[in-house]
């Protein structure tokens, strides 16, 4: 990679950065960062680039999911495994509807650094600098929390290889087994509207598999062993640099995470994080929003992606249910003119968050299907590819976004609302919404010859029951 190396990016102007006062303590962490063994490796990384290549092409399906930040007090075996629960729950539902593999990516073990929209928060004629995420400060609202501390930096490398550790353990001792789904029964979920459509589910991809089993006359428990894939944003690149490292073949990758991304907040043409991203081997994300103008979209491909690699890039983008019919058809439309292959993902997140009276952070279960429902219908029509989807969400029992098939209202929000910074689907919502997405692509594929499918679902009063 020429003129490039870990460090460059340091020479281009960067935002959404901690600002720390004890720069000796830093130096010292990032030194001793820098000689921890890596969390991960690049035959893992190369081997998801080969999916994320392979869902490119429609041959698999990404589910990227997890919490918008990741809490140091989360790294228990309780909500670890529970959030893995709800993504293999969903992966299951996805798997058996599309009818193809599904690649799990877990916004995990290192989702700790946040973008914030203002560098203060004030609260009674107080202003102190806001929460960046655990890797950083602390939440609480005093001058010690809020100091930016580097010592955060040794405990996010830690509780992230403590959270792959518990992981690996599970998936080692056949967690992600589909034979034996009752591993990840969720207890909320079996109370929920939607169980017996997602048991009935579960018993037909148990009957498929002891049919295999039948026929081959071979027991295909232990061969079920699916791997979990990590990623998070590389905001902190101090952190990241410490964590890249070279591999015997010559290549740098960022052995932190399997897929880093980069949010809105950096992703600009000549910022320090589009530098450090582009030396990187690793698949990596780019966060791409209503105001990506198609011109913008195309200069970063070339930065990111100079030689078109299968998996290199993927393409997330988190337009907003209200804005997506106008802004991503361009986008679409100059990716086809430069014959360019990245996967794109749908966040329908990010453009959808809308703030109550009471000023509660919260999403709309609706807009969020309307956004991933129009996400599909658009690529189709423009005979492009949606290979993936993108979620804030936890196994927990939350309430934080409202609607879904419990009807969750705003007077719910004040019951179990636990994110620090952005709204989560719960368990209940997520599977929903991965029943929903089999229902979109089969009205979807069911309309192969005409367009009627995406008029209906371009018209705003349709839903799908
Ligand atoms: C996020 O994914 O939590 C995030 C901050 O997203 P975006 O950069 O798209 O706003
Ligand atoms: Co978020």
């Amino acid at each position: 990679m020429q003129d490039w190396s870990p460090d460059s990016w340091q020479n281009f102007k960067i935002a959404q950065q901690a600002r720390y006062t004890d720069q000796k303590l830093l130096t010292d962490v990032l030194a001793e960062l820098s000689l921890l063994p890596p969390l991960v490796s690049p035959i893992e990384i190369d081997d998801l680039k080969q999916k994320i290549a392979a869902a490119a092409k429609g041959e698999a399906f990404v589910l990227q999911g997890g919490d918008c930040a990741e809490l140091f007090s989360d790294c228990n075996a309780e909500v670890i495994s529970t959030k893995l629960k709800i993504l293999l729950q969903m992966s299951l539902v996805l798997i058996h509807g599309l009818d193809k593999p599904v690649v799990k990516i877990g916004r995990m073990a290192g989702q700790y650094a946040k973008p914030r929209s203002a560098e203060t928060e004030s609260i009674n004629g107080i202003s102190l600098p806001c929460y960046r995420g655990d890797l950083i400060n602390s939440p609480e609202f005093n001058e010690k929390s809020r100091t930016a501390d580097p010592k955060r930096l040794l405990k996010g490398y830690s509780f992230a290889s403590l959270t792959l550790n518990f992981i690996r353990t599970l998936v080692e001792n056949n967690f992600t087994d589909f034979s034996d789904t009752k591993n990840w029964d969720l207890d909320f979920v079996s109370h929920s509207p939607l169980a017996d459509e997602y048991h009935e589910i579960m018993s037909q991809i148990q009957h498929s598999i002891k049919l295999l089993d039948n026929l081959t006359n071979h027991h295909s428990n232990s061969s079920i062993r699916d791997k979990i894939y990590t990623c998070h944003e590389a905001l902190h690149l101090q952190y990241e640099q410490a964590l890249t490292r070279q591999s015997d073949n010559g290549e740098w990758y960022n052995l932190s995470t399997h897929l880093p991304w980069i949010g809105m907040r950096t992703a600009q043409v000549n910022s320090a994080h589009m530098e450090y991203m582009r030396g990187i081997k690793n698949p990596v994300g780019l966060k791409v929003s209503a105001n990506t103008s198609a011109d913008q979209l195309l200069r970063v491909c070339d930065i990111l992606d100079p030689e078109n690699e299968p998996g290199r890039l993927v393409l997330i983008t988190r337009m907003g249910a209200h804005s997506i019919e106008q802004t991503l058809p361009p986008l679409i439309e100059a990716i086809q003119s430069q014959s360019r292959t990245p996967l794109w993902c749908s966040d329908p997140m990010h453009g959808n968050t809308s703030v109550t009276q009471q000023g509660i952070k919260t999403r709309r279960f609706d807009a969020i299907i309307d956004e991933l429902t129009a996400a599909f219908s658009i690529h189709k029509k423009m005979n492009s590819h949606l290979g993936g989807v993108h979620f804030e969400l936890t196994g927990e029992h939350v309430t934080e976004c409202v609607g879904g098939a419990r009807g969750l209202t705003e007077i719910d929000l004040h019951r179990a609302y636990k994110s620090l910074v952005d709204p989560r689907l719960n368990a209940d919502q997520s599977l929903e919404m991965a029943m929903r997405i089999v229902k979109v692509n089969q009205l979807l594929e069911g309309d192969r010859s005409s367009n009627i499918g995406s008029q209906k679902l371009n018209n705003p009063n349709f839903k799908i029951e």
